[in-house]
């Protein structure tokens, strides 16, 4: 059994959310399962249910949110992956053991009831990881 056990969701900034569940329902018939303002973050997000994963689109709910600035300077996009963990804590400690930067140094609530921890793209080969524990 290898740490990550799923993936849990790819995240998409987007700039008008309504727009982008649109797509996804009338193209692939995805609809939302969970909606959730996740304050700490400064982000909406929808969920789609895809099998056992999800898309999440994302879009900033003020201007100093971090997605705010990645769609700023990136535009929209595939924003960070989320890997489904058993034990974000020993995940995420583990990371810090091999030596690889991270932005939570403690994990910390998630949407949805879950604990989370994101990565640092720079220790990770340009992508920001999330750690995510049901
Ligand atoms: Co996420």
């Amino acid at each position: 059994m290898t740490v990550l056990t799923e993936i849990d969701h790819i995240a998409i900034a987007v700039h008008d959310l309504e727009a982008a569940i649109a797509y996804y329902r009338d193209t692939f018939d995805c609809e939302v399962t969970h909606r959730e303002v996740v304050e700490h973050d400064g982000v909406e997000e929808a969920l789609l249910k895809v099998a056992d994963s999800y898309i999440q689109l994302l879009t900033p709910t003020r201007d100093d949110s971090p997605v705010a600035k990645s769609l700023a300077t990136r535009g929209e996009g595939l924003h960070h992956v989320g890997y489904r963990v058993a034990d974000c804590a020993a995940a995420l400690a583990r990371v810090q053991a091999e030596g690889h930067r991270v932005i939570d140094e403690v994990p910390r609530p998630g949407s949805r009831g879950t604990t989370v921890a994101f990565l640092h793209p720079k220790s990770a080969f340009g992508t920001l990881i999330e750690l995510v524990q049901e």
